[in-house]
């Protein structure tokens, strides 16, 4: 699908990967309305950088732990600026968990910010009835387990099958696909030292960036012959298992 003269939105627009992929759309002649919850100063700055070069961008509040926030989103952005064409699920909630001690309560909240609110949204896509893309952000550990953030990843699997099973529902007028990022961004309480500790141990030897990231997902986005598909944008991390190299 072209890009150019699109809508887009994106969740979790104001920050770090999403940020960049707001910025990258823009940069491909696409308008976005940018999601946020708490960020507003960073996003009111990524819709003025978008606007500085000449586009189009919006801004819409939610927290997405809220089912009527996440139902009311797509119809809300709608509002602001026209048919949605363009979907990037990229918010996430990543705290830490283990088997040991995680509860339902954290289960549940995962669940609800990770997999309902991106499924919730790519149904309202889906609905308005005009050929549509969406990329859903997962995570390389889907292939392997992610033992200190177990409610995360369990949610991320969830995403994963939701993936495969909304391209289906909703071909042929909507490509839903995923990217499944690797080392890219240094974790919580983490800094670039981290990244440079670890990538020795991925097959590339290299850390990714924000723009591996987007340009997976603007290539996804602008297919329109792929649907169902994960990318994973990890330096070969999935080829191994997540413990080979996310053990500090
Ligand atoms: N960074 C990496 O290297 C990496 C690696 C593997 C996978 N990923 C995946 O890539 C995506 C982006 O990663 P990231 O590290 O850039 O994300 P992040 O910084 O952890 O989170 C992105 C945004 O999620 C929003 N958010 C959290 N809870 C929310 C809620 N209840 N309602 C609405 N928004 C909420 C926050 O928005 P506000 O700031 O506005 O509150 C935050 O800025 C995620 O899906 C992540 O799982 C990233």
């Amino acid at each position: 699908m072209e890009l150019q003269g699109r809508t887009a939105l994106i969740t979790g627009g104001a920050r770090r990967l999403g940020r960049r992929t707001a910025l990258a759309l823009a940069e491909r002649n696409a308008s976005v309305v940018i999601h946020y919850r708490t960020s507003d100063v960073a996003a009111e700055e990524v819709a003025d950088e978008v606007r500085r070069q000449g586009g189009r961008a919006w801004l819409v509040q939610a927290d997405l732990a809220s089912e009527e926030e996440a139902g009311s989103l797509v119809e809300r952005s709608i509002a602001l600026a026209g048919p949605v064409h363009l979907l990037v699920n990229n918010v996430s909630l990543f705290d830490p968990s283990t088997l040991d001690t995680v509860t339902l309560d954290e289960v549940q909240s995962n669940m609800a910010v990770n997999a309902w609110a991106p499924f919730a949204l790519i149904r309202a896509v889906a609905a308005q009835g005009i050929e549509t893309a969406a990329v859903n952000l997962l995570d390389t550990r889907i292939r392997d387990y992610d033992w200190n953030h177990a409610a995360y990843i369990l949610s991320k699997h969830v995403l994963s099958v939701l993936t495969r099973m909304c391209a289906l529902k909703y071909a042929p007028g909507m490509t839903v696909n995923a990217v499944a990022p690797g080392l890219v961004l240094p974790p919580p309480g983490e800094d670039d030292a981290y990244l440079e500790r670890v990538c020795g141990r991925l097959p590339l030897r290299r850390h990714g960036s924000a723009d591996d990231v987007a340009a997976a997902t603007l290539f996804l986005l602008s297919s329109r012959f792929i649907t169902g598909q994960t990318i994973y944008v990890d330096g070969g991390a999935h080829l191994r298992g997540a413990n080979e190299w996310t053990t500090s």
